[in-house]
């Protein structure tokens, strides 16, 4: 299967326990919205979840809720980051924002129920002991709050008026919180599921979360609109502390590259095993949405 395929069947799986995870629930705007929000993206946290799981010999259906679990989480941190208290976006994954189809209500609501079903999800018991399960939550938990995405949403929103320009120590710990600590999260999961020593994936998704927000913010840059579905060159002018405010486009791009070819070194001791995980490394920079 090509990389492309691999990324498209992950996404396939994901959506329909995401689907299931969102039958059951009440006719009401914000269960719609909730479907909404979760529809759609490259699902590269989810795949990442079902590789590291493929890893260890685990099939789908061992690592799948764990899956749509971080997709619930990404899409209620997207939801949010749009609303005009934080980005201010109208167009996320080619369709209006939440906030701009329904209201900020809807949206604030809709994100946090997507965030407690991120949880209701990593309870399910087709994915181990309760230990086991224990163990992602509160994984899960550390990677989303005060000490991951919300720190680093907080340090991104606070450098916008920062009297000085963050330094590349200060940037690189506010992208390790606000993307990073989900792709780590992602990464590490199979090593968990499987009760596996996480540490040779947690290096590689390290390399790899700064790697993906260096290509989001390069894309901010020179992307285009239509393929990415969301409004570009807005970084710059909202005074983003990012890579390319610091190192410029091509100091940026050197930057990633040579993070895609740390997160490769680190997957040595999987041997050919992790060659869909390498492939995921080069996508992640080379990718155009
Ligand atoms: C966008 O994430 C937000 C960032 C953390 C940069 P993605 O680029 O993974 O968004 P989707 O899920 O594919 O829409
Ligand atoms: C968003 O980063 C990160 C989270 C939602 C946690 P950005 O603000 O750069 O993402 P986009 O560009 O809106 O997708
Ligand atoms: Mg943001
Ligand atoms: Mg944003
Ligand atoms: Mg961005």
């Amino acid at each position: 299967m090509s990389f492309p395929q691999a990324l498209g069947e992950a996404a396939r799986l994901i959506q329909a326990r995401l689907d299931l995870a969102l039958a059951r629930q009440a006719d009401e705007p914000v269960i719609h919205a909730m479907r909404y929000a979760v529809a759609g993206g490259k699902r590269l946290r989810g795949f990442l979840v079902l590789e590291s799981a493929a890893l260890f010999g685990l099939p789908p259906d061992r690592a799948i809720a764990a899956a749509a679990a971080v997709e619930c989480l990404h899409a209620y941190s997207l939801v949010h980051d749009d609303m005009p208290c934080m980005d201010d976006d109208d167009l996320r994954r080619g369709q209006p924002t939440v906030h701009v189809k329904w209201d900020e209500a809807t949206a604030v609501l809709a994100g946090d129920a997507l965030q407690t079903l991120a949880f209701e999800l990593l309870c399910d018991p087709a994915l181990g002991t309760g230990d086991t399960r224990i163990a992602l939550v509160q994984g899960l938990a550390l990677a989303s709050g005060a000490e991951g995405m919300v720190l680093g949403q907080a340090l991104d929103i606070a450098a916008e008026s920062a009297a000085n320009p963050l330094t590349l120590d200060q940037i690189t710990r506010l992208q390790a919180g606000k993307t990073g600590a989900l792709i780590r999260w992602s990464a590490e999961a199979g090593a968990v599921l499987a009760g596996a020593d996480p540490a040779p994936l947690r290096a590689y998704a390290t390399a790899l979360g700064l790697a993906f927000q260096i290509a989001d913010d390069i894309l901010d840059e020179t992307g285009d609109e239509a393929q990415t579905g969301k409004r570009l060159h807005k970084d710059a002018k909202a005074g983003k502390a990012t890579f390319v405010s610091l190192l410029g486009l091509d100091g940026a791009r050197r930057k990633a590259r040579d993070l895609v070819a740390e997160a490769e070194g680190h997957l040595a001791p999987y041997g050919d095993r992790a060659k869909t995980l390498i492939e995921a490394a080069r996508f992640v920079i080379a990718r155009d949405s």
